[in-house]
């Protein structure tokens, strides 16, 4: 059922899920955002804001808005429907699980296997000097398919599939369109894999994934839970942190001082992926219902309506970001929503930024320069964004 729309809310046909937006968001999004602070796509029976302000709060205020009846719900979804897609009060039961798998001592022992495996990996490629490679074949997709299923405990075998699965969950939290079909034509063996990597049997003991069947022993969760907890980790740990970790790359090449001013300044480290995420930020749009009539500057978007935050427009918001369309490593970073906000606000990214610190670190002491040498390649996904393929120079020190 349609509800009526407020006489005073702008209607617009832009279409944010076509392939041109994909590629050029600046054209959908970015005009959105400027048209109005909320605007109704008709299209898609939805509100979307590309405002900073009112997509925190939409993030922000699980009491007024639902991931449970976010936009384009598919009960027979491949995904794996559990935390990211629940409410309370499900969503702090079989949100802990994962939290305590982060441990402080959890991180200070993976933060010892980052750092060795970005070092060893930093040094192998720049072991002759200046070296043209593809940033994430080589460099970026090499470490977090390394690193990241190291801490879950996944076989070593087969674990490109985790960028595949990645790519085919992110799809579903937009329409059906033609992109959904073409991806879910070639899932079946990535699914296959990854379904059989998550067995309890498949995991190795003492990590990440086998701790959250642990945590099905003790009865906090069920045993069918906590194999899609596993699921939703692999699918929201994989590409998120490859594309984010390669729009940085890209940002570092197109504003090289950023770079040089990072080596000199390596405390800035800790900012970097915060400041990349802001200004490109991997999740275009993320979806919510809404519970209660919401006001966004005299518009009521009513109750039972679907809104969308549109991420990437709200990263570039100058009416909260200073010279926006920059990538600034040194500005006061607070407050991006890069990673969520609120009850759903990332639950690895404490993992996703400790990824970061090392392996920029690691490049940090060997690469005086990167250059992008050829075509960048984008990702192709209904709410993904950034960079998928970049040929690089890294210029040795
Ligand atoms: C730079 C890399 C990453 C980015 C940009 C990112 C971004 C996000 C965002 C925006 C959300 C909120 C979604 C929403 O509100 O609907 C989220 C949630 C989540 N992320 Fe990440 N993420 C990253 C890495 C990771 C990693 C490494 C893991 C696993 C270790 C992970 C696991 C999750 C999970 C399980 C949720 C759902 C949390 C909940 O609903 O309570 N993410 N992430």
């Amino acid at each position: 059922m349609t509800l009526p729309v407020p006489a005073n809310c702008p209607r617009s046909d832009l279409d944010i899920f076509c392939m041109d937006a994909i590629l050029h968001p600046d054209n959908y999004d970015v005009v959105l955002r400027e048209m109005a602070p909320v605007v109704y796509l008709p299209q898609y029976d939805m509100y979307v804001t590309g405002r900073h302000e009112h997509s925190q709060k939409i993030l922000a205020n699980d009491d007024q808005f639902s991931a449970f009846k976010r936009p384009f719900f598919e009960p027979k979804s491949v995904r794996a429907d559990i935390l990211i897609t629940d409410d309370r009060p499900k969503h702090p039961r079989v949100r802990r699980p994962i939290q305590r798998a982060m441990s402080p001592a959890v991180m200070r022992q993976m933060k010892e296997h980052f750092t060795a495996e970005a070092e060893k990996l930093v040094e192998q490629l720049m072991a002759n000097g200046t070296v043209e490679l593809e940033g994430r074949r080589d460099l970026v997709g090499k470490y977090v398919l390394k690193v990241f299923p190291d801490v879950i405990g996944l076989p070593e075998s087969g674990r490109e599939n985790l960028l595949d699965y990645g790519d085919v969950v992110f799809n579903t939290f937009g329409p059906e369109n033609e992109l959904y079909h073409q991806t879910f034509s070639k899932a079946g063996p990535v699914l296959d894999w990854v379904v059989n990597a998550c067995k309890r049997e498949n995991l190795a003991p003492g990590l990440m994934g086998v701790q959250m069947y642990e945590a099905a022993d003790t009865g906090e969760i069920t045993h069918d839970e906590a194999m899609l907890l596993v699921l939703s980790i692999l699918s929201a740990g994989s590409d998120s942190t490859i594309v984010s970790l390669m729009n940085t790359l890209a940002a570092f090449a197109r504003f090289p001082e950023q770079w040089q001013h990072l080596r000199a300044n390596p405390n800035l480290m800790r900012t970097v992926l915060e400041e990349s995420l802001r200004y490109e930020s991997i999740t275009r749009f993320l979806g919510r219902g809404v519970i209660t009539d919401f006001d966004i500057e005299g518009v009521i978007v009513p109750a039972e309506a679907k809104i969308g935050a549109l991420m990437y427009a709200a990263g570039r918001d100058p009416r909260r970001w200073d010279h926006a369309d920059q990538f600034d490593i040194s500005r006061q970073i607070v407050g991006h929503i890069g990673f969520g906000t609120g009850i759903h606000a990332c639950v690895g990214q404490s993992v996703a930024r400790l990824e970061a610190e090392c392996l920029f670190g690691a490049l940090c002491k060997r690469v005086a320069k990167i250059e992008v040498i050829g075509a960048a390649k984008p990702i192709i996904n209904n709410i993904a964004h950034g960079t998928f393929g970049l040929p690089l120079r890294l210029h040795a020190v």
